[in-house]
């Protein structure tokens, strides 16, 4: 693969000015977006990232419009025959264009969706840079809902797309294969045993809160601090019934709570 500064001269000799500094923003952000991503056990190759976003929009050196991505790849695969950098520039518009969409936009009929998580993270930067300046995801619906109609399945698939990144930065791959672990479990009471002798659980990670009187907030005890005790639970000398249990805890993410019952 090309390196940084390759990359940096080939889209300062094929792009003007505004498209330069944009590019080199999102690839910063792109850059530090994909790091954490790393550091949260996810498989991201972060100097991809950060080179592929330097090139996203070099298809703006022949147009602005949304045929910029297929130009870009055309631009890429002819100057460098990459095709991983080249389908970054393809599918990076939005949040994707389906196959349908793509058709009424008058492009080769096919899907243009992000597929891997390193395009993912440079559609998500670039959706959320305008210019050199990050906005919040509002003004990116905001923007997109001008341009496109309140129900166009683009701004749906944005917002789709900021949530997937943003779990991926606030839940590591083990917490969520953790959490994972617990969806089909529906009562309290399976849920108290699988932490008690799932192997691959430290009973230590988990916490419990329940209702103590009938208003007031939540109490929290440990799980260490409990004792199943059949349907309830002993905490030091009381007995707490199972179903005053609210939520359950894996450090603060919730495993399972009442409302999905
Ligand atoms: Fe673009």
């Amino acid at each position: 693969m090309v390196s940084r500064d390759e990359a940096l001269s080939l889209l300062r000799e094929n792009s003007e000015d505004s498209v330069f500094e944009h590019s080199l923003a999102v690839s910063v952000k792109a850059k530090s977006i994909a790091g954490k991503t790393r550091e949260n056990g996810y498989d991201v190759d972060v100097n991809f990232v950060e080179i592929a976003a330097i090139l996203h929009d070099i298809g703006r050196s022949k147009t602005h419009g949304i045929r910029h991505g297929i130009e870009g790849a055309e631009i890429i695969l002819k100057l460098l025959g990459d095709e991983k950098l080249a389908g970054v520039c393809e599918r990076h518009i939005g949040a994707g264009i389906t196959k349908s969409e793509a058709k009424a936009l008058g492009l080769p009929e096919k899907d243009y969706l992000p597929e891997t998580l390193e395009e993912k993270i440079i559609a998500h930067t670039d959706n959320l840079t305008f210019g050199t300046e990050t906005v919040s995801i509002d003004k990116v619906t905001e923007k997109f809902e001008k341009r496109l109609g309140r129900d166009h399945p683009s701004v749906k698939r944005i917002l789709e797309l900021n949530n997937f990144i943003e779990n991926l930065l606030s839940t590591t791959k083990q917490e969520a294969k953790t959490i994972e672990g617990f969806g089909k479990e529906v009562m309290e009471k399976d849920v108290l045993n699988k932490i008690k002798w799932d192997k691959q659980l430290n009973p230590k990670d988990f916490s419990i809160r329940y209702i103590d009187r009938t208003s007031g907030p939540l109490k929290q005890v440990k799980y260490t601090d409990i004792e199943i005790n059949g349907d309830f639970m002993k905490i030091d000398d009381s007995m707490i019934p199972m179903h005053r249990i609210r939520e359950i805890r894996y450090g603060d993410k919730v495993v399972w709570n009442k409302r999905r019952v």
